[in-house]
């Protein structure tokens, strides 16, 4: 019989993409979504894919009794927990909302391990809790920032959570993974990034700019101390990402982690500049960018890259989508969503 995974915010960019590569590693899947921030449509993706629909369950984590109902209805062997309220501004303006949300849900789901037989949750943590690096490229040892947003803190104090039930419940295990700036679609366009609204974020704002829903992008600073004076990220393909997490969950279930509580950075290990994207973009799907330099953004940082060492050879895993192909997949997605409007 295969293992069943819950993935909590399966709806969600990160959660679909990681849904196929459990599926197509032979791998059951049970979703939990309030789709606060997905839509059910999600559902019909991954069955394009993958030829299977995954159980979906429509409730909101935070309510106690129906995540412990979940797991008498199911089986569960691992959970991958993702869903989260992620908007950073928007944390600031409601913060007792994402403290609420992503804590309550992270509780609930940690109680309910300590009931059932499950083998460990791997967490969706993320390179903010490093803020600025005092050195690059950032390995996992290196100091926790003081968060810049109340996001940022739901990380931070999430991980603090996750460590301080561990050392309680010694029948619990996790892995945390801090992913970098997860970016693209899945190559059949089927799933991909759906921002509500105006996007935060650099590729999808790309795409929207170019599609036409956007007047212009613009690049926040050029005054940075780096090359092209502009900040530096390191963006990780969503399906490389994806197939890290199937590593992840199997390496709790063979039971093969060295520590209760391990933490990886998921990133390249390569540092891209906003300009570089913006003409590999360019260079990759034959469309004009049209944008314009403004000031900094507040809260940014300069520029951050990821040490990939402790995860390329622990778990044998290493992102290596080149930077064109990841971009070419989200102008298609971008498309395909535009004429499916
Ligand atoms: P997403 O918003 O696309 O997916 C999260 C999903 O969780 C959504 O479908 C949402 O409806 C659901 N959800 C939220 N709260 C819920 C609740 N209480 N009960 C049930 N469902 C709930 O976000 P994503 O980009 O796929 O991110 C997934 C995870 O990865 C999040 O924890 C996020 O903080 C983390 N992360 C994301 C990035 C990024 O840039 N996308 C980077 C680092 C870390
Ligand atoms: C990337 C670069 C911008 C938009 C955010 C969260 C972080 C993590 C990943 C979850 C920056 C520049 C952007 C635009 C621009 N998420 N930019 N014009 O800020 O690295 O990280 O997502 O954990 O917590 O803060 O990602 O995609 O917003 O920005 O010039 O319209 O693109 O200044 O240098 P960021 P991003």
């Amino acid at each position: 019989m295969s293992e069943k995974i819950l993935v909590t915010g399966g709806t969600g960019y990160i959660g679909s993409h990681t849904a196929v590569e459990l599926l197509n590693h032979g791998f059951e899947v049970v979703i939990v979504d309030n789709l606060s921030n997905s839509s059910i449509d999600v559902l019909d993706g991954i069955k394009k894919i993958t030829g299977i629909e995954p159980a979906f369950e429509k409730f909101d984590l935070c309510d106690r009794t129906k995540v412990f109902d979940l797991f008498k209805k199911y089986s569960i062997s691992a959970i991958i927990h993702f869903a989260a309220l992620k908007a950073v501004g928007e944390s600031v303006r409601i913060p007792l909302d994402y403290y609420h949300n992503n804590f309550e849900s992270l509780i609930n789901l940690l109680l309910a391990m300590q009931k059932n037989p499950v083998a460990g949750m791997v967490f969706s943590s993320s390179c903010t809790v490093y803020g600025q690096p005092d050195e690059l490229p950032v390995t996992e040892k290196a100091p926790i920032k003081k968060a810049a947003s109340p996001y940022g803190n739901t990380k931070q104090v999430s991980e603090e959570i996750i460590s301080d039930a561990i050392y309680a419940y010694p029948s619990l295990k996790a892995i945390s993974l801090r992913y970098f700036n997860p970016i693209g679609a899945h190559k059949s366009a089927h799933i991909g990034e759906l921002p509500t609204g105006v996007p935060l974020n650099l590729v999808p704002f790309v795409t929207q700019t170019v599609a036409g829903l956007r007047e212009k992008l613009r690049v926040f600073g050029d005054d940075y101390n780096t090359p092209d004076g502009t900040a530096i990220r390191d963006y990780i393909y969503v399906c490389d990402l994806a197939k890290a997490h199937v590593v992840a969950v199997r390496r709790l279930i063979e039971e093969k982690n060295k520590k209760k509580f391990e933490v990886f950075n998921l990133g390249t290990g390569k540092g891209i500049s906003v300009m570089e994207i913006i003409k590999n973009f360019e260079e990759v799907t034959g469309e004009k960018v049209n944008y314009e330099i403004v000031g900094r953004r507040e809260g940014d940082i300069e520029k951050v890259w990821a040490d990939t060492t402790f995860a390329n050879n622990e778990l044998g895993w290493k992102a290596n989508t080149p930077l064109k192909e990841i971009l070419l997949s989200a102008w298609e997605w971008e498309k395909k969503v535009r004429n499916n409007k």
